[in-house]
């Protein structure tokens, strides 16, 4: 028992070294191989018993006609008959002898002449029919000879059963060699299609190891799945949020244009619809993998807009900190400064002091701006809502800003949408963003560009856009200038975008820019209509 346990075991690590591949390959060889020996062994064994059978079926029949026809023989006795019936039988494979006796027991007729004339014992057996075999081997039959009711003698014939055997196996050698080459055929075939099997077994998992590793190197890539038919081949889609991701039917397109359009509030030529996934047990597997990817992708994507997210709000917090510090700690002081270099500035006349006192009254009004920014990012300030047209409220910007636009030799334009009505935001706040948005037009352009200003109503939103044709925003920082003290400016604070979209935000709308190196910029603010507070 305890050796069968450790063959076992041995056995199953013996297994467990080979591959999936070589596993199933060998699993299928042992079987086909085991199947062709079963079926090889019954069959030669069936027809080696059939061939026996046939054979004592037609020696008992034999042996029958021999003892009626031997009745007149012996009645008239005929040894030359006799004598020509044993030798004729004697021909029959596998027989060691045949004799006639008369009702004496004497042998009349014998394979073996030296034995004729000789006595057999007789009893009440000698003249009845029987079957028996001795310890050589030898199977005996005897028939008894009738003559209506009188008993004339018996026939016995004496039959060598290893001769038999001999006889049958030599009878079968053909049908083994048939039988060998169809085994070899069969197991030739049977190999290849092994193969193959392993083959389609084990390429799907070696995908899915592939895929596996590649998410293990942060590399999220699908699983390819042959039998996975994708809807998107018809429609287009490929956004792997969609809800018929692994789903086991095909959306039709209404359908998953409905749904993507309700739920995800997308188009449906943007999702990934599924015509029926999957197949067998192992694209299931693949399918729950690719399904995972997914939702991987999903979190690492939300995961990404935390962390930056986070970035922002730590930052922010910083200004926030900074911008109370600043305040305090240089306002007042800037205040007096400023205060004194005004008093100074009419008491006290000269070409070079009066310079100087421009200088710092200048920088001081900058640092001023700057603190303002600080608080402006920083500070949480309640929006005061009035209901105010937007238009006047840019036309006062614009009447601001052209003079010095105009004298730098650039060209200001005006497109103003009629039909937008008066709602409520911060008016003030709202001047902030477009005076940013204005300022930063002038800085990126030069004599002979142009800065459009335009708004228009679209459904529940006005758009406001700030176009111009100067020096343009590289693709890679397009990204960056909403972060605060983002700049390329050698006096910048970097705070002027980060203003305007934190005001935008708590308005409930949204910026966006559009630029391109060289050709120009447009920054467009999505504000939503409100009819009321
Ligand atoms: N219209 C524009 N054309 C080209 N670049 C622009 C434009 N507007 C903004 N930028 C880029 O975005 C950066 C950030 O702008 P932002 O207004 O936040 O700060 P700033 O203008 O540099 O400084 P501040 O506004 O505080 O004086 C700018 O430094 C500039 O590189
Ligand atoms: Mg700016």
């Amino acid at each position: 028992m305890l050796i069968r346990k450790d063959f076992l075991s041995t056995f199953y690590k013996l297994l467990r070294s080979f591959s999936i591949k070589s596993r199933i390959f060998l699993s299928f060889l042992f079987l086909i191989t085991l199947l062709l020996f079963s079926v090889n062994f019954l069959i030669i064994n069936y027809q080696k018993n059939s061939l026996k059978n046939q054979y004592y079926e037609g020696l008992t029949h034999n042996l029958e006609n021999f003892s009626l026809e031997v009745v007149d023989w012996l009645v008239f006795f005929d040894p030359l008959k006799l004598e020509e019936k044993v030798s004729s039988l004697k021909n029959l494979p596998g027989i060691v002898y045949v004799m006639v006796v008369d009702k004496n027991g004497r042998i009349v007729a014998h394979t073996n002449p030296s034995k004729l004339g000789q006595f057999i014992p007789v009893n009440d057996s000698t003249f009845k029919t029987w079957e028996s075999l001795d310890n050589n081997g030898i199977k005996h039959f005897n028939r008894p000879v009738f003559k209506e009711d009188f008993s004339l003698g018996a026939v016995r014939i004496g039959v060598s059963e290893a001769d038999i055997n001999d006889f049958i196996e030599h009878s079968i050698n053909t049908l083994k060699r048939y039988m060998l080459f169809i085994s070899g055929v069969f197991l030739l075939v049977a190999l290849v299609v092994a193969y193959f099997i392993s083959i389609t077994l084990t390429k799907p998992l070696n995908k899915l190891k592939k895929s596996i590793q590649k998410v293990q190197a942060n590399k999220f890539e699908f699983c390819e799945n042959e039998k996975l038919i994708l809807c998107k081949d018809f429609y287009q889609c490929k956004d792997y949020r969609c809800p018929s991701y692994g789903k086991t039917r095909c959306w039709l397109n209404e359908d998953s244009k409905k749904w993507c359009k309700s739920v995800l509030k997308i188009e449906c030529e943007d999702c990934f619809v599924y015509k029926y996934s999957c197949g067998d047990e192992l694209g299931y597997v693949i399918e729950s993998f690719n399904k995972m990817v997914a939702d991987l992708r999903s979190y690492m994507e939300q995961l990404d807009k935390a962390t930056k997210e986070k970035i922002k709000l730590e930052k922010y917090s910083a200004v926030s900190e900074m911008a109370m510090v600043v305040a305090h700690e240089i306002k007042n002081p800037l205040n007096s400064i400023k205060a004194a270099c005004s008093y100074l500035k009419t008491n006290f006349k000269g070409k070079v002091l009066q310079e100087f006192l421009s200088i710092i009254d200048k920088e001081t009004q900058r640092l001023n701006e700057l603190i303002t920014g600080f608080l402006t990012y920083a500070r949480p300030v309640p929006l005061k809502l009035e209901k105010t047209q937007i238009n006047n409220i840019i036309k006062e910007i614009i009447n601001l800003v052209k003079p010095e636009f105009e004298e730098e030799g650039k060209q200001i334009e005006l497109s103003l949408d009629p039909s937008i009505p008066e709602f409520y935001f911060d008016p003030y706040q709202l001047k902030q963003v477009m005076l940013n948005l204005l300022v930063n037009a002038g800085d990126a352009t030069k004599k002979g560009d142009k800065i459009s200003v335009a708004t228009q109503r679209e459904g529940g939103l006005v758009v406001i856009s700030v176009k111009d044709t100067g020096e343009g925003i590289p693709e890679e920082l397009l990204d960056k200038v909403f972060e605060p003290f983002f700049t390329t400016k050698v006096t910048g604070s970097g705070l002027g975008l980060a203003c305007v979209e934190k005001i935008v935000r708590e308005h409930g709308g949204k910026v966006s820019v559009f630029s391109k190196k060289g050709e120009g910029t447009e920054f467009k603010v999505f504000l939503p209509i409100r009819y009321e507070i």
